[in-house]
């Protein structure tokens, strides 16, 4: 345990080195070492959970390597992955673990699975239930908890798969099993998750087609069995992680901050739309699409912000995003109200209950109920001084010394240790601007 103290800052101002896009390095792993022939990498996240899943990939055959300009991946080809012969660590990456578990589902050999307390305590239903029905045999603890073993088919079967919640990890773990399947595999999600995975198989070369329905929902369907290629790949900024450095300028009164290299899918973007709702000065600036993906860099400046309503429809586009919006939501003026939240309880931690916990302990004023949160905003600094369990999640974590930025007393986590697995360089970068957080001094 590492814990860190926060304290109220003056404004914050430079320019904010965005690490890589976390949910696209995992994919590049995957589809490169899914790829023939050598697929090179730049702006790869080099933080625990992905390389986590560059581990992964070298025990199951791919040669992964980094080199002076990136990453390099020398891919089996599809199908083609070899048995590993000792157990895949996933850490605490919900993603890797659900991504690499659809990869070996179609692939004749036995892979075991283990994660840190927080992992082994996540569903692992959600994918079991579908891959079963492309013919992988499971033996997990209670609940389909890991550690578990995935019997790969030997013969995977093509399906037609209705997602029951919207999840880009279920979606991307049936298509990575459908590569190795003939025929087409279908997923269908309620509402558009995020599409890097589509993106990058057309990138690859798969044939992949989007069509979108009457009610709002998306149908993807893969051609199995395709020839994969090696690509380059040039991973954006993540949102996820610029979100932190957005709020805390938003917050700091005075702050003037440049976010370079933002990656802004639209399927992601659901935080700028909200904090723009909420009188947030952030100006997208030069737009471009880089190996697919569009890029931008933001600008932010600090303004004082008003409560919001955020409908249910818009949390998938900024599903790992609540942490840092009710720090925000916690400065406003007025009542936020957040909707359809009911997967925040299911991540690194049950979020929901750690985002009222936090915000109770700094004086500010929540409800919350199965799958909502309000957030009663103090009309500026609220008043801070609270100690955070953080509980093994990395942006529970960021999200409370963006806090201590904006309150009127430090704010103190339990542990920055988490914070590692998404953006290692956090703490530095912050600083960096002129936040002041550190290490508690020994008592
Ligand atoms: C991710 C999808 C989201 C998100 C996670 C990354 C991905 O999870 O919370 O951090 O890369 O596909 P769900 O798909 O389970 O909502």
């Amino acid at each position: 345990m590492k814990p860190m103290i926060s304290r109220p800052t003056g404004p914050l101002a430079g320019v904010f080195a965005v690490p890589g896009d976390k949910s696209i390095s995992h994919r590049a792993l995957i589809l490169g070492a899914s790829a023939v022939g050598e697929t090179a990498i730049r702006g790869l996240l080099e933080a625990e959970d992905v390389l986590a899943t560059a581990e992964a990939m070298r025990r199951l055959g791919a040669e992964v390597s980094r080199s002076g300009e990136g990453w390099r991946i020398f891919g089996r080809g599809v199908g083609g992955l070899a048995e590993p012969d000792s157990v895949l660590d996933m850490g605490n990456s919900g993603t890797g673990a659900r991504l690499v578990i659809g990869l070996v589902a179609s692939h004749p050999f036995t892979t075991f699975f283990c994660g840190d307390a927080s992992l082994s305590a996540r569903p692992m239903n959600r994918v079991i239930e579908p891959l079963r029905r492309v013919g992988a045999t499971f033996w997990s603890r209670s609940g389909g908890r890991l550690p578990l073993a995935v019997g790969g088919a030997a013969d995977p079967l093509p399906i037609v798969y209705s997602l029951p919640v919207a999840s880009a990890q279920v979606k991307s773990a049936i298509l990575f099993a459908a590569l190795n399947a003939p025929g087409r595999t279908t997923v269908i999600e309620p509402l558009p998750t995020r599409d890097h995975t589509e993106a990058m198989l057309s990138h690859f070369g798969a044939e992949v087609e989007t069509e979108t329905l009457a009610d709002g929902g998306r149908r993807i369907t893969l051609v199995g069995q395709p020839e994969l290629t090696g690509r380059e790949v040039v991973v954006p900024g993540d949102i996820s992680s610029a979100a932190f450095p957005l709020v805390a300028a938003s917050l700091v009164p005075g702050s003037r901050v440049t976010l370079r290299n933002v990656g802004i899918n639209p399927l992601r973007t659901g935080l700028l739309e909200t904090l723009g709702d909420m009188g947030a000065r952030i100006s997208v600036t030069d737009r471009r699409v880089e190996a697919g993906e569009p890029v931008a860099d933001l600008i932010v400046e600090a303004s004082s912000l008003g409560g919001v309503e955020v409908p249910a429809g818009r949390v998938p586009a900024m599903i790992d995003e609540f942490p840092v919006l009710a720090v925000a939501a916690a400065c406003a003026n007025g009542v936020t109200r957040m909707h359809g939240l009911a997967e925040l309880r299911v991540k690194e931690s049950d979020r929901l209950a750690a985002m009222a916990r936090g915000l109770t302990a700094c004086g500010v004023r929540v409800e919350t109920g199965d799958d909502w949160l309000v957030v009663h905003g103090a009309g500026g600094a609220p008043p801070g001084g609270g100690e955070v369990a953080v509980d093994m999640d990395h942006r529970i974590a960021m999200a409370f010394l963006v806090l201590g930025m904006a309150s009127r007393a430090p704010v103190r986590i339990d542990d920055a240790e988490p914070i590692a697995t998404s953006f290692p360089s956090f703490v530095a970068s912050m600083n960096g601007l002129g936040a002041r957080t550190e290490e508690p001094p020994a008592t």
